[in-house]
């Protein structure tokens, strides 16, 4: 049965440029990849498009943080993500970028749609405004009590303590995240996507039945329209970093509005790029376009994107694939864990990419499931499944085919071997066809039991004729060469199938076995006689559990302070061991990462990284990778409910205004502290505390006796100089 050679454009979320790869992340990609070589062996014409999410506020903070614009950042983030993806096989067509003239060009164009539509309209919205920093506040930027239940340091859209919904204007004691000061209600201009019109529901509603949603996500749809679709605000306010809305000043297309047309803009790029035809894709009926995406942004994909290409003119997708979150041992991925694993990281404590790839596979299974990466499972199915049944084949027979055999495959079967080969045959033909079915509906975990199985059979044929027996009887040579030959035929049908998982694995087993590129075949077929292959090396070895461990040891963050800390600031330490790390990003900000130690105040004695005189010394490059710079004590002032701490609103001249908690609350009197200049640690990674987010360190000095000085500079010093 030959299909026809379908036309497929597939795509996974652009990933945000704030950050970079995690083994979360490649759920994903390992996903979306797979598939596309799946369908790529079929001989489809498939092309896979990705691109950086480079807009928005996180973006342009953490460059102004960094003292760079926001495009070297992109830029530098563009470079590292398509390392990590090439690292682990993911093969775009084309990588690109949301900040694009392509993109550029689209946003306006789909906007200008919708206009002429009669679908955008402005409205007056009040908003909390950061006088300090001199900009509206995104709802995760803002802090403070829930309104409900009263829960200190809580995001101005969700109490994460009582779960109630709010506006970040209903919190009480609100505070902004990126300066500390206290936020002032605002008015601005915003322009919003009428979604809530009837006939752009009606449309939607629709559309989620038409059978591009998997049940599960089309049943999550059901909710949200009984709940009813409000319109969306797709505008922000200067300082935003991202494309100025057309005829409209100082407004900005909202992330998340240029972000998918991201997907068209890379495919744009490619077709530029060889000649392909935009509109057969965008606006054609006979081709396929499919949106691989985690849970977290259906609604993005599900709701507004379908209706803005709809009204813009273009092709709605074909299907919306979307998949679970990643945890690991069972729970979310945790920095204080160690769970919360760089792409990089992984790739430099020498794992083999294949074993994610092989072990994601086997976990996806095509639905909305959380995908479980349990460190016992990954090292037994990479050692056991991967290495001990599929690899085993090849390093059981190869050597016997080289050295005995001339390197030459060939067949002198007996009924025995015949009868064996038939039923192998006859397995195989069958189970590829269910695999075939699996692999196109995304459930890997049924491709990879059924081949799997298959390996199994292989094994058995391999235990039974035992070659190793056969070696040492020299009457025996011909067996022996058969035996070997079918079982290396037999591996180069399992590498077929596994092909889309293990795709250099797969490449470096055509070259051993001197055979061409493996197309898709769902016949098993003998390597042909008298065909001479080459020597065998090693293809994967074994996980090593200690490189998992070693992995994870680097991935923790530091969170033991150097000396026991004072009792509330224990309470504060564990509290951070167990407090989970979050992207700060658009679709769920929470301050960037937690920090490695303590409650923003050490005594000189116990810098991380420093030890005293005698115990130990260290170079100059370690003392300089502490940014010790003076600042300003803008504000001081109690925390509620905590027993040492103060919080400060430190200035730090061009690195800005950062809010540390000290515990000095014993030996200052906030109003004493107002105005003066001081000493602070700028580059610890930002903490999140009960109180707040953390985002530095004063420095104070402390004896046997009570008391604490913190340190004060000479006459002349101006905030945010360098202390070297
Ligand atoms: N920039 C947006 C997507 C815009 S698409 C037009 C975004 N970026 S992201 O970097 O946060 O996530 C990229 C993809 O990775 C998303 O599909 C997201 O669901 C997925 N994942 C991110 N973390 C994940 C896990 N921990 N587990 C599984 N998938 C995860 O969202
Ligand atoms: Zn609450």
């Amino acid at each position: 049965m030959t299909k026809q050679r379908r036309q497929i454009l597939v795509t996974s979320a652009l990933p945000y440029a704030n950050g970079p790869i995690h083994i979360g992340h490649l759920v994903e990609y390992i996903q979306t990849d797979i598939w596309v070589r799946y369908q790529r062996m079929h001989g489809h014409e498939v092309h896979y498009v990705c691109a950086d999410d480079t807009h928005g506020t996180p973006i342009m903070l953490r460059a102004e943080k960094e003292g760079i614009t926001p495009e070297a950042l992109i830029q530098r983030m563009l470079v590292e993500h398509l390392r990590d993806f090439q690292g682990f096989h993911i093969e775009f067509d084309n990588y690109y970028s949301t900040n694009s003239p392509e993109n550029r060009v689209l946003a306006e164009y789909i906007y200008k749609e919708l206009q002429g539509k009669d679908l955008i309209e402005k409205r007056t919205i009040e908003q909390l405004y950061d006088p300090v920093k001199a900009m509206f506040l995104p709802d995760r930027y803002v802090k403070g009590e829930c309104p409900k239940c009263g829960a200190r340091d809580q995001y101005g859209d969700v109490c994460e303590s009582c779960s109630s919904t709010y506006t970040p204007a209903d919190l009480k004691n609100p505070y902004s995240v990126i300066s500390g000061a206290t936020p002032a209600k605002k008015q601005s201009e915003h322009y919003f996507f009428k979604l809530s019109d009837k006939q752009c529901v009606e449309f939607l509603q629709n559309w989620t039945r038409s059978g591009a949603l998997q049940t599960e996500a089309a049943n999550k749809l059901d909710e949200w329209f009984k709940a009813g679709l409000s319109d969306w605000d797709i505008s922000r306010d200067a300082p935003y970093f991202g494309f100025e809305i057309p005829d409209a000043p100082g407004k900005y297309f909202y992330v998340w509005l240029d972000a998918p047309i991201g997907y068209m803009a890379s495919f744009q790029h490619l077709c530029n790029r060889r000649g392909l035809d935009f509109d057969t894709f965008w606006k054609g009926t006979n081709t396929e376009l499919y949106h691989f995406i985690g849970k977290d942004i259906l609604y993005f994909h599900a709701l507004f994107w379908p209706a803005m290409l709809h009204y813009a003119g273009f092709s709605t997708p074909t299907s919306i694939y979307t998949h679970g979150f990643l945890t690991v041992n069972g729970e979310k991925m945790s920095k204080s864990r160690g769970t919360f694993i760089n792409a990089a990281s992984y790739l430099e404590h020498g794992l083999n990419p294949e074993y994610l790839r092989y072990y994601y596979a086997a976990k996806l299974n095509g639905t909305m499931e959380d995908v479980d990466l349990s460190f016992d499972d990954f090292i037994a199915r990479a050692n056991s499944d991967l290495v001990g049944k599929y690899i085993n084949i090849a390093s059981r027979c190869a050597g016997f085919i080289s050295k005995r055999c001339g390197g030459v495959i060939d067949y002198h079967p007996s009924a025995e071997d015949e009868a064996q080969k038939g039923f192998f045959n006859a397995r195989f033909n069958k189970a590829a066809e269910k695999i075939v079915e699996a692999y196109e509906n995304r459930d890997f975990t049924r491709a990879l039991r059924e081949i799997m199985a298959i390996a199994d059979l292989a094994n058995i044929y391999i235990n039974d004729r035992k070659p190793w027996d056969l070696a040492k009887q020299a009457e025996q040579e011909q067996v022996l060469q058969t035996v070997c030959s079918l079982a290396l035929s037999m591996f180069k049908g399992l590498t077929m199938l596994l092909t889309p998982v293990l795709p250099t694995t797969a490449r470096a087993v055509e070259a051993f076995l001197n055979i061409p590129a493996l197309t898709w075949d769902n016949e098993f077929t003998v390597i042909e006689p008298n065909h001479k292959i080459n020597e065998y090396k090693h293809l994967i070895t074994r996980v090593d559990p200690k490189q998992i461990s070693a992995l994870v040891e680097a991935s923790r963050e530091n969170l033991k302070p150097t000396a026991p800390p004072p009792q509330s600031q224990q309470r504060h330490a564990q509290h951070q061991q167990q407090s989970e790390v979050k992207n700060m990003n658009e679709k769920s900000p929470s301050p960037l990462t937690p920090l490695d130690s303590g409650s923003g105040l050490r005594s000189t004695s116990s810098i991380p990284g420093v030890v005293p005189a005698g115990e130990g010394i260290i170079s100059i490059d370690d003392f300089s990778k502490i940014d010790l710079r003076i600042a300003r004590i803008a504000n001081a002032e109690q925390v509620e409910g905590a027993d040492k701490l103060l919080r400060l609103t430190l200035d730090v001249g061009p690195l800005g205004m950062r809010q540390v908690f000290a515990g000095i609350k014993s030996a200052y009197d906030p109003e004493q502290l107002k105005g003066r200049l001081t000493v602070m640690v700028a580059n610890l990674a930002p903490r999140k505390m009960k109180f707040g987010l953390s985002e530095g360190m004063v420095l104070a000095a402390s004896g046997e006796q009570p008391g604490l000085y913190l340190l004060a500079p000479d006459a002349g010093a101006e905030p945010g100089m360098r202390i070297k």
